[in-house]
C-alpha cells in the first residue's frame, strides 16, 4: 500500500517536472532554469522573446499606451509597464488617458519625506529603508517602473524642485543614492533615475539650452548619475527636458549614446520624460529607448488613438516599413524593455510588496526625525522643557497645512497627514496649553489635479488682523513655535516654476522680527525644500530646518521639538544670506533666458563657491546642531604619501562629551592647495554618522584612493590626480574643521 502511494507520489512528480519543463519548452526552446538575477539567462531570454515579436509589437512595446503604462504582449505573456511617481510615494491612480483622478479608494500611500529630507539624513541606512519601503508600496500597487530618484544638483537656491533632490554635492547624492535604488530593486521595481541630466531650474525647463564645460559636467552634474548606473545599477534613467549641445537631453546622442550607454555602459531604459521627445528621427538614434506623455494637440492628431501619433509610433513604423531606416536601433530599445521585463514584471522570485502599512509610516517618521536640522540654538530655547513650560503658541500657516498634495508630479493621495500642530498637540498632550494662531495667510488652495486636502484655509480676515493675533497670542506664552516657509505652491518649491526670490513669502519676514520682539523664547521652524533668507537669524535663538515631511510630518517633528529625538540632520546644501552670495547668481547665470543657460561658475557650486570666494554662509553645507557636544580629535593618516594606485586611510575619534546620546555625521574633505587647474577648496569625500551615548567615544575611519583626488581633465577626458601635497579635513560641517592633516600623491 505505501509503495504503491510512493509510486504514485514519484508519477505525479514526474509529470509536474514534465509539465514544468514542456512549460518551459512553449517559451523557450531551450529551457534555461531562469534565476532573475542571472544575468546571462535574462540575456538568453531576452534574445528569445525578441525573435518572436512581430515589428508592430516591437514598436508598441516602446511608447505609452496610456498615461503611465506601456503596453506588452499579450500573446507571449509579456505584461505591461505600469509607471508610477514619484520619489516620495506612490502616485494615486489617474484615468486612462487624463490627468484627473480615477477615484480609487485603495490608492492612498504612505507619503515619505521629500529626498531633500533624506539627503539631510546623511545616513545610507536610512536612504536603503526609504527605498525599500517605498519599493513595497510600488509593487503592491502593481508599478514596475518608480519615476525617481532625482538627482539633479542643486544649483540655485531658487530652483522650484530642489525639494525632489539631493543637494549641491555630487559626493554626498552619490551615496545616499545607491541604497535607495538597491532598497526599491530588491522588490522587483526598476528605479528610472531623473532627470538626466542638466536639468537645474525649471521656468523654461523645455526650451532652456544648457551651456556648461565639460570639467564642471564630469565633476559636478554627472557623478550622481553614473553612481546610479554603475553601482546602484539602476533599470531605467528618465531623460530631462531641457537642451544640450542644442538636443533635447530625451533624445540626446552625445548624453545618451556616448555617455550613459558607452562609457558607463548602461543596459537599462532609457525613458523620456512626459512629453520630452519632439523628433521621431532623434528618437531612433539618439539612444531613447520608450517614449511617455507625448501629448498631441487633439485636433489634427491625437482625437483618438493619440498614442499611435507618437514620435517612436506610426511615424517610426512607416520610416522602416518605407525602407528609409533600419531595425537595428528597434531591436536595441527592444532588448532593454524586454530586460526590464524579466527585472521586474516577469521575474517570478520578486516579492508581493505592502502598502500603507504601519512598518512604512514608522520608517517615514525614522527618516523625517533623522533629516530635520537645527540650525541654530543659542539660549538651549530646544529642546522644549515641558516642566517648565505652561503655554506654548503655535504660529504659522504651515503649522496646519498639508503638504503632501501639491508641487507637481511628485504630489501624493496620502492616507494621512500629521500636521505639525497636531503632532505638537498630540505630543503635548496635557503637559502644556497649546494656543494657536494662523500669523500669515499663505495659500489657501488644497489640490492637485483632482486630489483635495479637505482642508478649507479660506480666511476673511486683513493680514493685519491675522499677524496682531498671533502677536497677541505670543506675548503670553511661555515659548513660540513659528511654522512657516514655503509651501509647494506655484514659485514656493513647486515643479514647473521657479522661485523669485530667496526671501520668505507673505510677509513672514515682518511676523517673524515682530514675533521675536514679543517673546524672546521663539523658535522658527522653517518647511521648505530650499534655502531661504532669514534677515532676522540674529533676533532669533533657535531655528529649525524642517521639510516637506510627509505623512509622519508632525510627529517627527514634535520628537524633536520636545527633545524625544536628539537632532541629526545636517544641511545638504548651503543657505547663503542673499541669492549673489551663491556663484550662479553672483555671475548673473541664472536662470538665464529662454533658449540659453551658461554655468558660468564652472565647479564652484554651493560651498565650492563659498570656499573660493570666503563667503560666509548664512549657515553651511554639512551644518547641523545636536543637543549634546561632540569633540572631535586629532586626524592621523596610516601613512604620509601614497602612490597612484594605492589607498590611504584616516583616522579621528570623536566623543560625545554632552549628557545626552546623540548622532554626529563626521565629515572628510579632500583639499588639493597647489593644482594646474583652478579647484575648489576642498570637496567632500566621506562622511560616516556615528551614533554616541554620553561619554562615549568612537573612531571613525575613512579609507580613500586617487579618485578622491582627482579632477576631470576635459583635454585628456580622464580623471588626473596631480602628484604633490594634499590635506585631509575632518569638519562638523564646511566651515568648521576640526582636524587636518597632510599626505603626499607621489
Ligand atoms: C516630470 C517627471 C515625472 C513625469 C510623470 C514630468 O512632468 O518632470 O519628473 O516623472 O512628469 O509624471
Amino acid at each position: 500500500m505505501r509503495k504503491a502511494f510512493a509510486n504514485a507520489l514519484k508519477a505525479v512528480q514526474g509529470l509536474t517536472l514534465a509539465l514544468i519543463l514542456n512549460a518551459g519548452h512553449l517559451y523557450a526552446q531551450n529551457p534555461v532554469p531562469v534565476y532573475m538575477d542571472d544575468a546571462k539567462a535574462i540575456k538568453e531570454r531576452v534574445e528569445d522573446a525578441l525573435k518572436r515579436l512581430t515589428l508592430k509589437e516591437k514598436i508598441a512595446m516602446i511608447h505609452a499606451q496610456s498615461k503611465f503604462s506601456s503596453p506588452g504582449v499579450a500573446r507571449l505573456g509579456i505584461p505591461e509597464n505600469w509607471t508610477t511617481d514619484g520619489p516620495h510615494g506612490i502616485r494615486p491612480e489617474v484615468l486612462w488617458d487624463e490627468w484627473s483622478q480615477a477615484g480609487w479608494t485603495n490608492d492612498s500611500c504612505i507619503a515619505f519625506p521629500a529626498l531633500t529630507c533624506l539627503a539631510a539624513t546623511w545616513n545610507k541606512d536610512m536612504a536603503m529603508l526609504y527605498g525599500k519601503s517605498l519599493g513595497e508600496e510600488a509593487r503592491y500597487r502593481n508599478k514596475n517602473i518608480l519615476l525617481g530618484p532625482g538627482i539633479n544638483i542643486y544649483r540655485s537656491p531658487l530652483n522650484g524642485r530642489n525639494f525632489e533632490y539631493m543637494g549641491e554635492d555630487p559626493f554626498l547624492s552619490s551615496k545616499m543614492l545607491v541604497p535607495y535604488i538597491k532598497g526599491v530593486q530588491q522588490n522587483g521595481v526598476a528605479t528610472c533615475v531623473k532627470h538626466f541630466a542638466l536639468n537645474n531650474s525649471e521656468g523654461n525647463r523645455h526650451t532652456v539650452n544648457v551651456d556648461v564645460d565639460d570639467r564642471t559636467l564630469y565633476e559636478i552634474y554627472l557623478p550622481a548619475f553614473k553612481a546610479a548606473v554603475q553601482e546602484g545599477g539602476a533599470w531605467a534613467i528618465m531623460g530631462s527636458y531641457n537642451l544640450y549641445k542644442g538636443q533635447h537631453c530625451c533624445t540626446n546622442e552625445y548624453l545618451l549614446n556616448n555617455i550613459l550607454k558607452k562609457e558607463w555602459g548602461f543596459e537599462g531604459v532609457v525613458v523620456s520624460d512626459w512629453g520630452g521627445v519632439h523628433d521621431t528621427k532623434q528618437a531612433i538614434t539618439n539612444g531613447l529607448d520608450m517614449e511617455f506623455g507625448s501629448w498631441t494637440n487633439g485636433l489634427s492628431q491625437g482625437k483618438s488613438n493619440a498614442y499611435d501619433s507618437y514620435y517612436l509610433a506610426d511615424p517610426y513604423l512607416d520610416l522602416i516599413n518605407a525602407g528609409k531606416v533600419g531595425t537595428k536601433e528597434l531591436d536595441d530599445k527592444v532588448r532593454r524593455v524586454l530586460r526590464l521585463a524579466f527585472l521586474t514584471t516577469m521575474n517570478k522570485n520578486r516579492p508581493y510588496g505592502s502598502f500603507a502599512t504601519q512598518e512604512h509610516a514608522l520608517a517615514a517618521r525614522k527618516i523625517a526625525q533623522e533629516g530635520i536640522v537645527l540650525l541654530k540654538n543659542t539660549k538651549q530655547v530646544l529642546p522644549i522643557n515641558l516642566n517648565k513650560t505652561k503655554t506654548i503658541a503655535v504660529i504659522g500657516e504651515n503649522a496646519i497645512k498639508m503638504m503632501t498634495v501639491g508641487g507637481g508630479s511628485s504630489s501624493l493621495k496620502a492616507q494621512y497627514e500629521i500636521s505639525p500642530l497636531d503632532g505638537i498637540r498630540k505630543r503635548v498632550a496635557n503637559q502644556a496649553n497649546i494656543v494657536y494662531a494662523r500669523g500669515y495667510i499663505g495659500d489657501t488652495t488644497g489640490n492637485y489635479n483632482g486630489v483635495k486636502t479637505g482642508q478649507d484655509l479660506a480666511d476673511k480676515r486683513s493680514s493685519a488682523e491675522v499677524m496682531a493675533e498671533a502677536l497677541n497670542v505670543a506675548k503670553k506664552a511661555d515659548v513660540v513655535i513659528f511654522i512657516g516657509g514655503l509651501n509647494k505652491s506655484d514659485r514656493q518649491d513647486a515643479e514647473g516654476y521657479d522661485r523669485t526670490t530667496l526671501s520668505l513669502p507673505y510677509n513672514q519676514d515682518k511676523l517673524i522680527t515682530e514675533l521675536a520682539k514679543v517673546n524672546k523664547n521663539l523658535v522658527v521652524v522653517n518647511i521648505s525644500g530650499n534655502a531661504v533668507a532669514m534677515p532676522w537669524v540674529n533676533q532669533v535663538p533657535s531655528i529649525v530646518q524642517g521639510w516637506f515631511l510627509g505623512s509622519e510630518a508632525g510627529n517627527a517633528l514634535a520628537g524633536v521639538l520636545m527633545g524625544d529625538v536628539n537632532p541629526s540632520g545636517k544641511l545638504t546644501f548651503t543657505f547663503p544670506v542673499k541669492l549673489t552670495d551663491n556663484g550662479a547668481h553672483a555671475l548673473n547665470a541664472f536662470p538665464g533666458t529662454k533658449t540659453d543657460v551658461t554655468y558660468k561658475e564652472g565647479v564652484f557650486v554651493g560651498y565650492r563657491w563659498a570656499d573660493t570666494h570666503k563667503i560666509k554662509s548664512l549657515f553651511p553645507f554639512g551644518h547641523g546642531l545636536s543637543y549634546t557636544t561632540f569633540q572631535y580629535g586629532k586626524v592621523t593618516a596610516n601613512k604620509a604619501s601614497i602612490s597612484a594606485d594605492d589607498k590611504i586611510t584616516f583616522t579621528v575619534t570623536v566623543k560625545n562629551i554632552g549628557s545626552r546620546a546623540g548622532e554626529e555625521v563626521v565629515q572628510l574633505y579632500i583639499s588639493d592647495p597647489k593644482s594646474s587647474v583652478a579647484r575648489p577648496v576642498k570637496e567632500l569625500k566621506g562622511f560616516e554618522k556615528v551614533s554616541l551615548q554620553p561619554g562615549e567615544q568612537k573612531i571613525v575611519t575613512f579609507t580613500v584612493d586617487k579618485s578622491a583626488l582627482s579632477f576631470f581633465d576635459a583635454a585628456k577626458h580622464d580623471w588626473v590626480a596631480e602628484p604633490g601635497k594634499f590635506e585631509a579635513l575632518i569638519g562638523a560641517s564646511s566651515a568648521d574643521i576640526k582636524a587636518k592633516t597632510g599626505f603626499l600623491l607621489n
